[in-house]
């Protein structure tokens, strides 16, 4: 059966719009690792991919025999839940087999290194590691040393493109084209992985990025000392403002981020009920951005701390929608990392 046949996704009419296609009609990524490298039309076959997918996981019975036989193996150093559980999802819903390892029952406390580890799954023939670890760059590692696909969902403070690619998505989806749309995002984007993908994904996509929070959480153009080939890429350009007042004005999406406590020195913030008074997203400060804008956030949220609870529940939250597209979103990119899209269809979704 073909790839194709195994969707089952011609019947349902095509929405969104692309406005540039990949020729060669190759997705050509064999990995995920981070957006710095996904040109607009990648990310576009993407997007477009995962509204099908979305309609997948709509249905009844949402599954598709797409990747019967494909093993995945989920790799995670570092707790999680929604990402864990959104990329078991996916896989189900293709019809993978999906294991998870737990680091801390797994051979990696009798000493394993990260190589053997890899290295031992591809053995036993695992076509696709999602991986997730403290340190960044160790995705890139991994990869180096196996021929199954590396997922990078999430690498110290360095990178998730996944997340990424959901919140693209879940914009997409809500207003369509963000070109020369105004993204804020704030909080801690100093130690935030989040916040890097989603720049180098949103200035990919055209968008006016604002980068907001206190001085010491905006340590931009940071460098990952273990991706020499990287090392003189800078983020992409955006607009820094230390007051959110300002930078919330006339915004068409907010985005608020978590303190990551657990990647922080001591000694950034005086304390947290400070940050919140200056920082937190209240309903007070969300009416100076646009009447429609939306509010998102990449879980897991401290309502109280850096989003207020009665705006996390508002009627601007899309934060429910962006767990719900992640799954769809993965689904999209396990069917394109797989190989088993025909080029056929990446033409016709790049189109
Ligand atoms: C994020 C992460 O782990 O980087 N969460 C997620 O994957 N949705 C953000 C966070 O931990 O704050």
């Amino acid at each position: 059966m073909t790839a194709k046949a195994n969707l089952d996704i011609h019947a349902i009419p095509e929405e969104g719009t692309t406005s540039s296609h990949l020729p060669s009609g190759r997705w050509p990524h064999h990995d995920m690792l981070d957006l710095d490298n996904c040109r607009r039309p990648d990310i576009e076959v993407v997007l477009t991919l995962a509204d099908r997918m979305r309609e997948i996981l709509d249905r009844r019975i949402p599954r598709v025999p797409a990747l019967r036989g494909y093993t995945i193996v989920n790799l995670f150093y570092e707790p999680s839940t929604r990402t864990r559980v959104s990329f078991e999802l996916a896989g189900k819903v293709l019809g993978a087999d999906i294991i998870s390892v737990s680091t801390n029952t797994s051979s990696v406390v009798k000493g394993e290194s990260l190589i053997d580890t890899v290295r031992t799954l591809r053995a036993m023939r695992s076509d696709a590691v999602v991986m997730r670890h403290p340190m960044a760059g160790a995705p890139y590692l991994a990869a180096q040393h196996t021929d199954a696909s590396i997922i990078n969902a999430g690498d110290g403070a360095h990178a998730h493109p996944t997340q990424a690619l959901l919140d693209l998505y879940t914009m997409h989806r809500s207003i369509g084209d963000i070109a020369g749309k105004k993204i804020v995002m704030v909080g801690d984007i100093a130690h935030s992985r989040v916040a890097r993908s989603d720049l180098w994904g949103l200035t990919t996509m055209g968008a006016h990025v604002v980068v907001c929070g206190p001085p010491t959480l905006l340590a931009l153009g940071m460098r990952v000392s273990d991706r020499p080939s990287h090392a003189e890429n800078a983020l992409p350009p955006v607009t820094i403002e230390t007051n959110i007042d300002q930078a919330i004005e006339d915004a068409d999406v907010v985005m608020a981020l978590r303190l990551q406590s657990e990647r922080q020195e001591g000694g950034l913030l005086p304390s947290l009920h400070e940050y919140a008074t200056h920082y937190q997203v209240t309903a007070e400060r969300l009416a100076r951005a646009k009447p429609d804008h939306l509010l998102m956030h990449p879980g897991p949220k401290n309502e109280g701390i850096e989003i207020a609870a009665d705006v996390a529940g508002g009627s601007h939250s899309i934060i429910e929608d962006q767990v719900t597209n992640g799954v769809a979103v993965r689904m999209a990119l396990l069917y394109l990392l797989s190989g088993r899209i025909e080029p056929e269809e990446v033409t016709e979704l790049s189109t």
